[in-house]
């Protein structure tokens, strides 16, 4: 991360938004008195031991130890890197980021996202404005677009000519050579020209809503039809989806996007009030793709043609989809009659007739299934076995968890055979033992816990203040936990522990506002009493030898241990 994030923003951000909707989007919780219970995702268990605290702000699994807050569920659950996290939540409530934190390494790619911009202004500034943009608006009404909906997704028009935008936008050598990078020109021979001329544009947006690429296409026959962006600095089209921006933006709770092939399907479901559809820009579908989506939504319905070629895409896709088939993702297959798309189709017959068919879409599994017991003959024992180790290879590819045992059991029902459903393993996480005694912890961390869990122990009056002497790391955040909360009183835990900018800190931090303290009695006696052993302890540090005065032959074993202990501690301040 080039920018460091403010922590007021952290702190902003996460006031802004409840842990339990954020882990609820993902893994559906039910209420358990003030907390929120499901089976921990990040294991494997039948029983829920996976808890999330409103009030405290954060999650943890008794059984497995996971912890975390609203931005480290993402993190753990969805793999994104603290930035990315910051960035997806920040995004999902409508807070603008800092522009001074660069969220990618290396070069600052501002001000290409800024020419991008200004691009796609001028192309729907030319859509209304320029002499033939008749044409371009009488092509749009032709296929059925409101003026309206053309707002909506920005579409634009590239007028004809070899350099309109480049006159428009290109003043300087700096500039030409930055629409070169953003693949808006083109140059051949030392000559630079429009890379869309005379075309109908699609600003292609990110989901922060920059514009990182277009498709344009043409009023004719001309070929190719459809003409994109190339792969530039901050256009990948193994990531990006058109119209996941404008369908975010437009649906507050998406249940379900439909992944469709063109950038006219998208516009034309949206002309018929179906908002909640993305297109792929001309590749297959990627597992990038994918999670991408699934931090949008729980189901992907993927959309082919019915022919031969949409039946092997659609295999594909759902290859693809296997590996990220967590519990409580869900995929489904549409298939349209041969020679249709959802454009052609949704004319035909209507946006509820197309809403009934992506009801009716085909789960994934009756698409895996169907799709292998066609390749056996399932009247004959032989097949039945066939199917098995056809399949077998494919729910290998599942991640464990539920659904993963479930298509385990329909193979076995299908085919006959017990078939050996291998228990998954539980995650790579040391499982605690049930009732197992809390470790005893040093008085330290004991107070940290307390002031995470019990956040008014902080002002208190009459708070002992003798131990402040003590310049180990733990008294060190201790301290500093202490002045935020007496200066912050309303802080949650989670805003706390986010506070830190050291992940292993946060991690540290993150376990102890889930400790079980096992607390009998007073928390602010307790909180006390951690705070007068640390004062010992500062006493007890003041009388040690000081360390420089004495030869390594003089020390006892266990005196050299200590300065061993301490050597490693300084180090990690
Ligand atoms: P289609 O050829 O199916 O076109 O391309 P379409 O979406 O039905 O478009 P209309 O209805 O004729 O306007 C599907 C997608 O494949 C990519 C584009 O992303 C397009 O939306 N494609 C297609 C290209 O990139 N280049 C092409 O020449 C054609
Ligand atoms: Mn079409």
């Amino acid at each position: 991360m080039a920018g460091r994030i403010p922590p007021e923003f952290i702190d902003n951000l996460l006031s802004r938004v409840d842990v339990v909707d954020i882990v609820n989007q993902r893994v559906p919780l039910r209420r358990a008195g003030s907390e929120y219970k499901a089976c921990c995702p990040f294991h494997d268990e039948k029983t829920p031991s996976f808890t999330v605290s409103p009030s405290k702000q954060f999650y943890h699994c008794f059984g497995c130890g996971a912890h975390g807050t609203a931005l480290g569920f993402p993190m753990e659950y969805d793999r994104l890197s603290f930035p990315e996290a910051v960035e997806e939540l920040a995004t999902s409530v409508g807070l603008e980021l800092p522009t001074e934190i660069a969220f990618q390494q290396g070069p600052d790619n501002r001000p290409l996202y800024e020419l991008m911009d200004q691009a796609a202004d001028y192309f729907s500034q030319q859509l209304r404005q320029h002499p033939e943009s008749a044409r371009a608006a009488d092509y749009l009404k032709q296929r059925g677009l409101s003026g309206e909906i053309a707002q909506t997704y920005r579409i634009g028009l590239a007028p004809p000519g070899w350099n309109n935008l480049l006159q428009t936008l290109g003043a300087g050598a700096e500039r030409i050579k930055q629409l070169e990078t953003i693949g808006l020109i083109s140059s051949n021979n030392g000559k630079q020209y429009d890379r869309f001329r005379d075309r109908i544009m699609f600003p292609i947006h990110d989901t922060r809503g920059r514009v990182v690429g277009f498709g344009g296409r043409v009023m004719g026959d001309d070929t190719p039809k459809y003409l994109n962006s190339p792969e530039t600095p901050i256009f990948h089209k193994g990531r990006e989806l058109y119209g996941l921006y404008e369908a975010r933006k437009a649906l507050k709770d998406i249940p379900s996007l439909l992944v469709v092939e063109g950038y006219m399907d998208v516009v034309a479901l949206a002309q018929y009030g179906i908002r909640n559809v993305v297109a792929t820009l001309g590749t297959a579908t990627t597992a990038d793709h994918l999670e991408k989506l699934f931090r949008s939504t729980p189901e992907v319905i993927f959309c082919f043609d019915g022919d031969r070629a949409g039946k092997d895409a659609a295999w594909k896709a759902l290859e693809t989809t296997l590996p990220l088939l967590r519990d409580g993702r869900q995929a489904r297959f549409l298939f349209l009659p041969d020679g249709e798309d959802p454009d052609s189709q949704v004319r035909q017959h209507g946006k509820e007739a197309f809403l009934a068919d992506m009801q009716q879409a085909l789960p994934l599994s009756e698409f895996l299934f169907n799709k292998l017991s066609e390749q056996v003959d399932m009247t004959t024992l032989d097949g039945r076995a066939r199917l098995v180790s056809l399949a077998t290879p494919y729910l290998k590819k599942l991640p464990n968890g539920v659904f993963r045992d479930m298509m385990n059991q329909q193979l076995a029902r299908l085919s006959g055979t017990p078939v050996m459903a291998k228990k998954s393993s539980p995650g790579g996480r040391r499982r605690l033992q049930k009732g197992a005694r809390p470790m005893p912890m040093k008085p330290v961390h004991r107070a940290i816990a307390l002031l995470l869990q019990y956040p008014e122990l902080a002002t208190q009056d009459a708070l002992p203040q003798e131990w402040r002497q003590l310049e180990t790391a733990g008294a060190v955040i201790l301290k500093q936990l202490l002045e935020i909360l007496q200066q912050n009183p309303t802080y949650s835990t989670a805003v706390l522990v986010e506070r830190w900018e050291d992940e292993s800190i946060r991690h540290h931090l993150g376990k102890l506002a889930t400790v079980d303290l096992a607390i009998t009695g007073d928390q602010a006696e307790q909180f006390h009493g951690c705070l007068h052993l640390l004062h010992k302890e500062a006493l007890q540090e003041a009388r040690r030898p000081a360390r420089n005065k004495l030869r390594p032959s003089d020390l006892t074993e266990e005196e050299k241990n200590l300065l061993r202990q301490l050597y490693l501690n300084k180090k990690s301040d």
